[in-house]
């Protein structure tokens, strides 16, 4: 690939890069001063997202600060369910709040390409991003595992994952009528985001732990691999970061049977773990531990020279090993790039 190609597209074609490109998981938030106080700008949380004027500005945050290789929109993953006519609100201090599917008798979503169309504001987004963005910078899109958004949906909120286990049970045929309009909605919503100007994509499955093989195959493996194959039918080739957080022993299936390009790992799995079980010369993307960034100092280097080495035989995206903390200090944040630079 010419050397004018942005680093992250660069390993996510299977090169390796010494030192490797770094983004942050949710790195616009707010562990940033500015962006506490953008965000008191909009009323609700959603609203905020569907500024473009006010996301676009949250995006470029962390840009000014840190010398990152990523962007990422911003966005959330339950705008999904917002877009299929589901209620979603977010709690000051708690997070999200859906009005929960377990309890309706009977269970109707909009339309997908009708959903999609309530996104313009999001693809409005990517496009401003895209036109301000240097020309190493990659812009990533995103969008919910099919199975993380449908627990929310499930439960109308998050924690304990045990009541949208026992539905994919009970309501099976429900269940997996949901993952399909989840898996179709986000393909679009992802084809989207690249159409305007996504360099490439990530999939969050934040919530694929706890779950039987059984289970993990047909609530995660099965939806990502309609997923990718989706997208791959509309014409869409950009690269795809799967990242099943928490999947521990069933992280080798997933990337050997999702067809996603780059693997995303979270910070309790050890790398050799994760290139022994991930198809040989797959790019993997993590994995520090975000407590990391709040205690700083020599945990943090010894941290990151940790991940640098159990990473480096083979492609790698230094990252998060899941989203960085409101008690992360931009200090420490900067510092991290810099060791990563080795600058
Ligand atoms: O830089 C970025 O990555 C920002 C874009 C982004 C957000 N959410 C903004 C956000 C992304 C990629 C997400 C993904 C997301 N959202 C996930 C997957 C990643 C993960 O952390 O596992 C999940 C599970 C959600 C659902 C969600 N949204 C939760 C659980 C919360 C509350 C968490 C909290 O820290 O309060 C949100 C709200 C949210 N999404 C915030 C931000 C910046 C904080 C709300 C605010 O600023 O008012």
């Amino acid at each position: 690939m010419p050397s004018d190609v942005p680093k992250l597209l660069r390993v996510l074609n299977g090169e390796r890069i010494d030192p490797p490109p770094i983004w942050i998981m949710r790195q616009a938030g707010r562990y940033l001063p500015e962006y506490r106080e953008l965000r008191t700008r909009a009323k609700s949380f959603l609203d905020f997202c569907y500024s473009p004027s006010l996301a676009t500005e949250a995006v470029m945050q962390p840009l000014r600060r840190f010398p990152l290789d990523a962007a990422i929109l911003f966005s959330d993953i339950l705008v999904v369910p917002d877009a299929l006519g589901r209620k979603v609100w977010f709690v000051e201090g708690e997070g999200p709040r859906l009005e929960p599917l377990i309890g309706e008798e009977s269970w109707r979503f909009d339309d997908p390409a009708k959903a999609v169309q309530r996104l313009a504001p999001v693809y409005e987004t990517v496009e401003r991003i895209k036109g301000q963005l240097d020309d190493g910078v990659a812009l990533i899109g995103f969008c919910g595992g099919p199975w993380t958004v449908a627990t929310y949906m499930l439960q109308g909120e998050g924690g304990d994952k045990d009541r949208a286990r026992l539905a994919a049970y009970l309501r099976y045929g429900d269940v997996d009528a949901l993952l399909a309009t989840l898996v179709e909605t986000s393909a679009l919503h992802l084809q989207a985001q690249v159409k305007a100007g996504a360099d490439c994509v990530q999939i969050f499955e934040s919530w694929s732990q706890d779950l039987t093989k059984p289970l993990f195959d047909r609530l995660i493996i099965k939806p990502t691999a309609a997923l990718v194959a989706r997208l791959r039918q509309l014409g869409v080739t950009a690269p795809i970061i799967g990242f099943p957080r928490g999947s521990g022993a069933q992280l080798g299936r997933y990337a050997h049977e999702t067809g996603v390009t780059g693997l995303g790992v979270d910070y309790q799995t050890p790398a050799a773990f994760a290139r022994e079980h991930a198809p040989a010369g797959m790019p993997l993307q993590g994995n520090l531990d975000p407590q990391l960034l709040v205690a700083g100092g020599k945990f943090l280097e010894q941290g990151v020279q940790h991940v640098l080495e159990a990473f480096k035989n083979g492609p790698h995206i230094f990252n998060l090993g899941h989203g960085i903390t409101p008690q992360a200090t931009p200090e420490n944040v900067a510092e991290l790039v810099r060791l990563v630079k080795g600058a």
